[in-house]
């Protein structure tokens, strides 16, 4: 026992003078500080962010120019018209602008009803919006155009995009005109609809009776057809430009904007062969409209007498109005126009 003791006692005493001793060698003062290093090498610079409004300042800038057009555009007949509410399956192809965009894409003539419908606005003509860069003034369609009422293909460059609206409706039952056949309407607002122009500039669509048929130059030397005539340098906000009207008044009486036609007109006696030209369309309306009117298949607020007639007659009807709704006087097509109406008149009056 006491020797046990004695080993622990002694053990105990050696860790205290070890204790002791660790406690005696303490630190010295510090060092003075060492030289500082080199520099290290500097990192390179990040990328700048693009400016997000970098592209849509080029269209949303101070220059005025969309301002004037989207005045223009606003006081045209597109904007003012009032019948994009035609939002059926029928009609909300041409006559409102989702379904406009839709049926460029898929072809098809008829569609489903649109829900807030639009008229022709910018964004049915340019593709606003689509990469947020100029690009987008590119307009939606510039592929030929198959008219609808015969299959033809038409191609009138950057009025490609017109011409898919401004065309006939196929009419039920069509008239053919070497079939000697009777044929039966069975509706009073049967014909080729409001809008033919872009089948009439290209001198197609009519009941075609009899032979003879030419085009007017108009038809084949003016470039992108419509947009020359139609979008030529605006009269404020009356014709041209956006507004794409073709007349303004002026002291009172309408006048032709000619600002299209002077790149080939002399402007002195334009105005003239104007007034010569539409009389003698006018003429021959009048003419065709009271044969069809004695032989009771036109009433007198020009629409046809639902019933059996003969193919001739419905043919007469169908062309009085085509040239009645094309409203250009003869100036789209005057060999065309003149020669349905003649043609229709000699069919009738044998
Ligand atoms: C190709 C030219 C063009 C470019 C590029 C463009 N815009 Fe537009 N923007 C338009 C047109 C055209 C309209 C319709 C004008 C109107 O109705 O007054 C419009 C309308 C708008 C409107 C009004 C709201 C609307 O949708 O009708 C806003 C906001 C707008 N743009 C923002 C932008 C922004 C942001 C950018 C860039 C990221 C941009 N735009 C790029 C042409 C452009
Ligand atoms: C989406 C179909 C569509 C397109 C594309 C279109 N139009 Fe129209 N246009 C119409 C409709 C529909 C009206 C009649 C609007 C109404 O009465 O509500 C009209 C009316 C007009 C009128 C006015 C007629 C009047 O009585 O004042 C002119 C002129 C015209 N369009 C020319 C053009 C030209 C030129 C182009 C091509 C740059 C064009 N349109 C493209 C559907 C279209
Ligand atoms: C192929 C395209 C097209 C289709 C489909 C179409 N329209 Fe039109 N419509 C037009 C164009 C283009 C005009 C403008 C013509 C003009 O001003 O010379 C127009 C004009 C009109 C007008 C105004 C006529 C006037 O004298 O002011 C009415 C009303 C109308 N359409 C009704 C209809 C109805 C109803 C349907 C459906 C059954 C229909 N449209 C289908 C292209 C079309
Ligand atoms: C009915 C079709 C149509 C509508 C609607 C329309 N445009 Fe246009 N726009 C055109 C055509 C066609 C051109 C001429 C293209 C060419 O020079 O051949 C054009 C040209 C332009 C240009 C010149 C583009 C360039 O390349 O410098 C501007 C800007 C423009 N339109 C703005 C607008 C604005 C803004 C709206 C709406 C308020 C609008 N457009 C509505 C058909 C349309
Ligand atoms: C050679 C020039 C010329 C071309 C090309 C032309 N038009 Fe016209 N357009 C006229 C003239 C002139 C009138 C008759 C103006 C008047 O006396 O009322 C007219 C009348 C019209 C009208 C009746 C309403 C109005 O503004 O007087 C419409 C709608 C129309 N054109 C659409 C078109 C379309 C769509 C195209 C292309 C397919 C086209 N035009 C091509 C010169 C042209
Ligand atoms: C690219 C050239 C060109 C442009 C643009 C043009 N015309 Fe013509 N026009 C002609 C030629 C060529 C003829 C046939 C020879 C003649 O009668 O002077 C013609 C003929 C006519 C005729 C007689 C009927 C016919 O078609 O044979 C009228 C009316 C007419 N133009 C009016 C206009 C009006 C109005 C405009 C502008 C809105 C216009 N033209 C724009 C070249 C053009």
């Amino acid at each position: 026992m006491k020797k046990v003791n004695l080993i622990y006692l002694l053990s105990a005493v050696l860790f205290g003078v070890m204790l002791i001793m660790a406690s005696c060698t303490k630190e010295g003062p510090a060092g003075a500080n060492g030289a500082n290093g080199v520099d290290g090498q500097d990192g390179e610079d990040g990328i700048d962010g693009q400016d997000g409004t970098a592209t849509c300042v080029q269209c949303h800038d101070n220059s005025q120019v969309m301002f004037a057009k989207v005045m223009q555009w606003e006081s045209s007949t597109h904007a003012t018209g009032g019948n994009f509410e035609r939002n059926g399956e029928a009609c909300a192809p041409c006559h409102t602008s989702q379904e406009f965009l839709e049926r460029i894409v898929t072809g098809s003539q008829t569609s489903s009803v649109i829900n807030n419908p639009n008229p022709p606005n910018c964004y049915t003509c340019h593709n606003i919006h689509d990469s947020y860069t100029p690009e987008d003034w590119s307009l939606t369609t510039t592929a030929p155009v198959t008219i609808w009422i015969n299959g033809v293909s038409t191609d009138q460059g950057n009025a490609n995009v017109c011409v898919e609206c401004h065309q006939s409706l196929v009419p039920d039952p069509i008239p053919v005109p070497d079939s000697k056949e009777d044929i039966t309407i069975g509706s009073p607002y049967w014909g080729p609809h409001h809008g033919p122009q872009g089948a009439v500039m290209a001198g197609t669509g009519g009941y075609e009776v009899g032979g003879g048929y030419t085009n007017s130059m108009h038809s084949s030397i003016v470039e992108n057809t419509c947009i020359t005539c139609h979008l030529a340098t605006a009269y404020g906000i009356q014709a041209g430009g956006h507004n794409m009207g073709m007349t303004y008044a002026y002291h009172g009486h309408d006048v032709v904007n000619s600002a299209g036609c002077v790149e080939c007109h002399d402007p002195e006696g334009l105005e003239t062969k104007i007034e010569e030209t539409k009389d003698e369309i006018d003429g021959l309306l009048g003419d065709l409209r009271s044969i069809l009117l004695t032989q009771g298949v036109l009433d007198s607020s020009d629409h046809v007498i639902p019933g059996t007639m003969a193919m001739d007659q419905a043919g007469g009807v169908f062309n009085y109005l085509y040239v009645l709704e094309d409203r250009s006087g003869g100036a789209h097509n005057f060999n065309y126009t003149k020669k349905l109406m003649e043609n229709s008149i000699a069919s009738l009056s044998d």
